[in-house]
């Protein structure tokens, strides 16, 4: 099985995350979580560069440095794990892409963006996603201070990434919207509802 977390920065998907881990391998599945940018040294690389502040990155070069960075974590870690029948978890994975890039930035037309996520992915699309919902000024309140490249992006720019999860999870089914702003433990509860149901 193949679960993606998507949300804006501060929606609280690393902890439910590593609760959702924990659960599944209490009952007796194997998990391996990743996150998008990240896994592989290469994709790991391409991360610090996506993040650094001290760069200034291209819109559209911004968007071909997370597909490189995806493509690769899919090819060395996220297929790999599937064939072998694990469970893969995903902190965020192309939905990002469309919010971020495709509303946020507007680099390239959405079309060109499905597109490019598709070749990224190497079509290998999840079975579920977990939209953790939550109101900017909200997230705001849990962002970190040391705020990185992409952090740095106004209030305008996050209503629009907020705007682009919100007609994403409209559209797609696989996409199930959880308010982020519930305490922990009920968050948690309402994602277990859900996956115990798709084992
Ligand atoms: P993280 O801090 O949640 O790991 O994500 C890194 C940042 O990169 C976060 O601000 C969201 C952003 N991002 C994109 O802009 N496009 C993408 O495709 C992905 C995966 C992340």
């Amino acid at each position: 099985m193949f679960i993606t977390f998507e949300g804006i920065d501060g929606s609280g998907k690393s902890t439910q995350i590593q609760k959702l881990k924990r659960r599944l391998q209490q009952n007796g599945v194997q998990v391996k979580v990743f996150r998008d940018p990240g896994g592989p040294v290469v994709s790991e690389k391409v991360r610090e560069l996506l993040l650094n502040p001290d760069y200034d990155i291209d819109p559209v070069t911004e968007l071909l440095l997370f597909s490189a960075a995806r493509s690769q974590l899919m090819a060395e870690n996220v297929i790999p794990s599937i064939e072998e029948g694990k469970t893969v978890i995903l902190d965020r994975f192309y939905d990002s892409t469309v919010a971020y890039q495709g509303y946020g930035r507007q680099s390239v037309g959405l079309d060109e963006i499905h597109m490019m996520n598709r070749v990224a992915s190497h079509k290998c699309e999840p079975d579920l996603t977990i939209y953790m919902k939550l109101p900017l000024h909200a997230a705001k309140k849990r962002m970190s201070k040391n705020k990185d490249r992409m952090e740095q992006a106004g209030d305008s720019f996050y209503n629009k990434v907020i705007q682009g999860f919100n007609r994403l999870a409209e559209q797609e089914q696989r996409i199930f919207t959880v308010d982020a702003r519930l305490p922990t433990e009920e968050v948690h509860h309402k994602i277990w509802t859900l996956i115990d149901r798709s084992f």
